[in-house]
This record gives structure tokens, C-alpha cells and sequence, in this order.
């Protein structure tokens, strides 16, 4: 009776009176298992985030300077030679691993089951996004002769789909002892102003609390306690949605040992000066993915003596760590932003709604925020059509049909 009570004291605080209405209409059984629900919310945090949203966007003082990076077509064979062995005794020893984060809710590609589950059309018979990253660590792993144990992180909505996915397929092959599913944590989600939505089976809405939620759910999850245990150093962590992703690139790998940083990234140079792609720099002393916002316009625009961008490097999700470094940003609390999405939710009168603009707050922290809790990371220019392919979109720019163009003309060449 007391925790009844509780909760609607607790909903009336925080102005979630529709939920008390919901709650006096269930059943015994869903009842509690909302009452449970509400029970696992922060909600002074959730307050926060809303609050946050109507806030403007304060434009502090940093000091911004380029990060230094190498590119790879640029490399002398001596260097390529010295990076490959490096990384290459790594995979040979199998102390390495990959993470691909597949919890991603893939709003705008409005695919209906998990993106990873998205068919790309190539080569006539198409491919699943799915089975072109475990062909690509399956060549990694002939060749090393060692199976990469592979995390893919799903979210609570779509794990059990993921995991039926890959079993109906086999795995693609994949050894299945050498995979593992991790469910991400989870946010609320908030309308417009600032209310719980509510789901078809009667519970508060929440949705994947952002890929940055990788490091705190492989700590919770255990893996990163069995990646220990299996004696890894380097964790490579990337998308669900790149179809030229290079997981295994020792070269990427030889460089972080040889510049004995912690974290070390892949990047593209932007097609142009104002693409609007986040750059990697350094803010305040500290290596970051800067925001186009966040960029001047003059500085977006400056060149170095060879006539390169500063401020070039795009971020495509390819990083690597250390075994270390997850293990410290998984301690610590990345910020949140937020994002206006389209969520289907129940009115007050039991009904469906398919909002068809986008309707409700997701919050979400970014993988890339964890980058200045380090003094340095070492980068590694990539080139576009051998390492960045985006299924984002359905249509246009970074959609399926340019990510088929871009995956036909590479294996072509390749
Ligand atoms: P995006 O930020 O592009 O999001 O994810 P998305 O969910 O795929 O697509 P939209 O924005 O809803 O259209 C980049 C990568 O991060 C993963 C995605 O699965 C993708 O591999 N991701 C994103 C997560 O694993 N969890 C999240 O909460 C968000």
C-alpha cells in the first residue's frame, strides 16, 4: 500500500499525473510491474535532462588547437612494416577483441527490425550488415589464425531480435562460443513537455541511452570483467552501420603501441571545409571530437604549409583502446544531449499514436565524449572509399544506395 502511495506521491512531484491515471486502470500484475518500473527511474536526473533541453546552448571560451595525425597512405614502408608486426603479435596472441554497437534505435533509415538486420543490396543476392562485419573479422581471423571474441551491444528492445536474427543465420559463419550480446542501458523518454510516454504493453517508454552507454554496459554486463579474464589488451569498438569498416587494421593498432597512447582513432578527411561532420581536435588541453557548431568558421577553413585542413579529421566510430581505458571511462559519466525523435506512444484513451514528425526527447551520451578524460589519443587518417560507407539515411546522402555504390567500387578495386 505504502509503496503505491510512494509512487503517486512521487509522480505528483514530478508532474507525471498521466501516469497515475494509467496505473489506476491496470490490472494487479501490470500495476506492479510499472510501480516496479518507476521505481528504477532517477527522476531528479530526468528533470535535469528536460531542463536542459530549453536551455540555450551556452558558447564558452575554448581554447581550440589542432591533434596531431598520421596519414596512412602517406606512411613510409618502414613505418607500415613496423606498425603491422606490432599489431599483428597482438591478434596472434588473441589478445584482442571487438565490440559492435547495434543498439541504436536506426530512426531515420526507418529499417523495421534492428539495423544490423538491414539486407544491402549488393552483388545482386545483397548482404546484411550483420554478415559483412563478421566476413570481415572472419578474414582478420584466418588470417591471424586466432577468433576475435565478438560483443555486440544490443538495447532492450531490440536484444532478443538480434539474437534470433544471428541464430536463424548461423552466425554467418561466426564461431557462436566467440560471440557474446550485451543489452545497453536505458532513458526515458520525454515529450515535448517534459512527460513519461507510455508503450503499447503499458510500460514508461525508454529507448538506449546513447552509444557512449557502451563502456558503463560492458562493465555491467561483465564482458569487460571477461575480456580481463581472456587475457585482452586492445578493444576495437565500432558501428552497426559502416559497410567498409576495418575492425581489424593492425596498422591502426601498431601505431597506438608505437605512440604508447591509450585510445587511437580512424579518421577521414571532410569532403569539405564546411561539411557538417564533427572534427577531431583539441579543446581546452584535451583530445575531442569537436562539433561543426562548436568550430568557428575561420578556423573550419585553415590550412597547415602542406595545404591540409587543421581541423580535417572526420570521426567514423573506428577507435581502439586499451583494455585500461575502458575500464577507466567506464568508472566515470559521460554528459548527455539530447535529440527530437519520432516515438509511437499511448494517449490517454488506450490509443496508438505514430507521430510522422518527431515528437519526444531521447537523451543520449556519444562514445566520443570519453576522449578528454585522456591527456592524448593518436589518430590515423583513413581514405573514404577504402574505410567509410554509413547506412544512416533512407534516402540520399549516406543511404543504402550510396553505401552499395561505395561497397560494389571497393571490392572491385580489392
Ligand atoms: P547513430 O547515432 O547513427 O544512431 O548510431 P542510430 O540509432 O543508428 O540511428 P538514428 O539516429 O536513430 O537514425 C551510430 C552507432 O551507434 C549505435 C548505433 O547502433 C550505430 O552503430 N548506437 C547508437 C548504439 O549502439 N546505442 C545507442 O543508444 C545509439
Amino acid at each position: 500500500m505504502d509503496k503505491v502511495q510512494d509512487t503517486i506521491d512521487l509522480l505528483k512531484m514530478y508532474n507525471q499525473e498521466h501516469i497515475i491515471k494509467l496505473l489506476e486502470k491496470l490490472d494487479e500484475d501490470k500495476k506492479q510491474a510499472l510501480i516496479d518500473q518507476i521505481s528504477k527511474i532517477d527522476f531528479h536526473q530526468l528533470k535535469e535532462l528536460y531542463d536542459n533541453t530549453k536551455k540555450e546552448i551556452e558558447i564558452k571560451e575554448n581554447k581550440i588547437e589542432p591533434l596531431p595525425y598520421l596519414d596512412k597512405k602517406k606512411l613510409s614502408e618502414e613505418q607500415k612494416e613496423e606498425f603491422q608486426k606490432l599489431g599483428e603479435e597482438v591478434l596472434e596472441n588473441g589478445q584482442y577483441a571487438v565490440v559492435t554497437m547495434a543498439g541504436g534505435q536506426g530512426t531515420r533509415l526507418g529499417h523495421s527490425g534492428p539495423k544490423g538486420t538491414f539486407k544491402l543490396d549488393v552483388y545482386g543476392k545483397g548482404k546484411y550488415l550483420f554478415e559483412i562485419l563478421a566476413e570481415n573479422l572472419k578474414e582478420a581471423n584466418q588470417k591471424y589464425k586466432k577468433v576475435i571474441p565478438w560483443y555486440i551491444m544490443t538495447s532492450k528492445e531490440n536484444n532478443e531480435e538480434t539474437i534470433r536474427f544471428m541464430e536463424k543465420h548461423n552466425y554467418f559463419g561466426y564461431d557462436k562460443a566467440f560471440v557474446r550480446f550485451f543489452a545497453q542501458s536505458e532513458l526515458p523518454l520525454l515529450d515535448i513537455n517534459g512527460k513519461l510516454l507510455v508503450g503499447k504493453d503499458m510500460k514508461i517508454k525508454e529507448a538506449s541511452d546513447g552509444n557512449g552507454g557502451t563502456y558503463s554496459s560492458l562493465r555491467a554486463s561483465g564482458c569487460l570483467a571477461e575480456m580481463k579474464e581472456k587475457g585482452i589488451k586492445w578493444v576495437f569498438i565500432g558501428g552497426v552501420d559502416n559497410a567498409l569498416l576495418k575492425m581489424a587494421d593492425t596498422i591502426l593498432l601498431g601505431m597506438a603501441i608505437k605512440k604508447k597512447v591509450q585510445i587511437a582513432s580512424k579518421s577521414i578527411v571532410k569532403a569539405n571545409a564546411h561539411e557538417r561532420v564533427g572534427v577531431f581536435g583539441k579543446m581546452n588541453g584535451h583530445p575531442k571530437v569537436i562539433e561543426y557548431t562548436e568550430l568557428p568558421e575561420k578556423m573550419a577553413e585553415e590550412v597547415d604549409e602542406d595545404g591540409e585542413l587543421k581541423y580535417g579529421e572526420a570521426h567514423i566510430m573506428c577507435n581502439l583502446y586499451t583494455i585500461e581505458a575502458i575500464e577507466k571511462i567506464s568508472k566515470e559519466t559521460l554528459i548527455y544531449h539530447s535529440a527530437f525523435k519520432k516515438n509511437s506512444y499511448i494517449d490517454e484513451e488506450g490509443k496508438e499514436i505514430i507521430p510522422t514528425e518527431p515528437n519526444s526527447y531521447k537523451f543520449e551520451s556519444f562514445i566520443f565524449d570519453a576522449f578528454e578524460l585522456f591527456d592524448d589519443i593518436a589518430i590515423l587518417r583513413g581514405k573514404r572509399e577504402d574505410d567509410f560507407a554509413p547506412v544512416k539515411n533512407k534516402d540520399g546522402v549516406d543511404s543504402p544506395r550510396t553505401a552499395k555504390e561505395l561497397y560494389e567500387k571497393y571490392w572491385n578495386r580489392n
